[in-house]
């Protein structure tokens, strides 16, 4: 296994459909090769607390989920998360690979429900103590495209059934956050064939790996 101080904080990030578990599979099958340690997690969940919020998150319900709790409860699956799984990781020199994290606030909750981006910073500088991610991968791609994937791979969940515009306000909140931190995104045009997503994909991660 490679040397441990360097270990990397990688996520992926993007609307429905965009390809990104087909995808992770890759990144996972390229660190093995190159000998890294490595673990591969998700939000909302990655313990067994985080994936009982998820759960409450994302199961459809007749009760309206008031914005804010909805906020709190991608925070209170995220505390746990960090705590638990992702700084031990990361101070025993694992890389983290994770399927979504705090950009997905951003996007989902501050752009798709309209909650006041002021009031998602001050919880992430609550929750994440200054932890942000070294590398995230945006998988991009038209929403009516995503739509029409996630459509086909059953059923949707309570934020799958929501309108074209509220993905349209979530995607352009990742493409803006993007060009806001230059250094951290990496966009994957997630719109082309899975060969050429694929080989944007290792070529980004090989990068990081330099
Ligand atoms: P996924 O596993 O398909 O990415 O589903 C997770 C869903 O949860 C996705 O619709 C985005 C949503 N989500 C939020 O709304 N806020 C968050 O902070 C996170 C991490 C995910």
């Amino acid at each position: 296994m490679r040397a441990s101080n360097s270990a990397k904080f990688i996520t992926i990030e993007g609307g429905e459909g965009g390809g990104k578990s087909t995808n992770v599979e890759f990144i996972k099958q390229y660190l093995t090769e190159q000998k890294i340690d490595f673990i591969h997690t998700r939000e909302p969940g990655g313990t067994p607390l985080a994936e009982q919020i998820r759960e409450l998150m994302l199961s459809k319900r007749e009760e309206k989920v008031a914005e804010d709790a909805e906020l709190l409860l991608a925070f209170a699956a995220r505390a746990q998360h960090i705590a638990e799984v992702i700084r031990p990781a990361l101070e025993s020199g694992k890389w983290v690979l994770c399927d979504r994290f705090t950009d997905a606030t951003y996007a989902y909750q501050g752009a798709g429900r309209g909650i006041n981006m002021d009031k998602i910073a001050q919880l992430e500088t609550m929750v994440q103590n200054g932890l942000q991610p070294d590398i995230t991968l945006l998988f991009d791609l038209p929403v009516d495209v995503g739509m029409k994937r996630a459509a086909q791979r059953g059923e949707l969940d309570r934020f799958e059934v929501e309108q074209a515009a509220f993905f349209e306000r979530i995607r352009a909140e990742y493409l803006h956050r993007a060009s806001s931190f230059p250094q951290r995104y990496r966009i994957v045009d997630a719109s082309l064939e899975l060969p050429q997503v694929r080989a944007q994909v290792l070529g980004i991660v090989a990068d990081v790996l330099e």
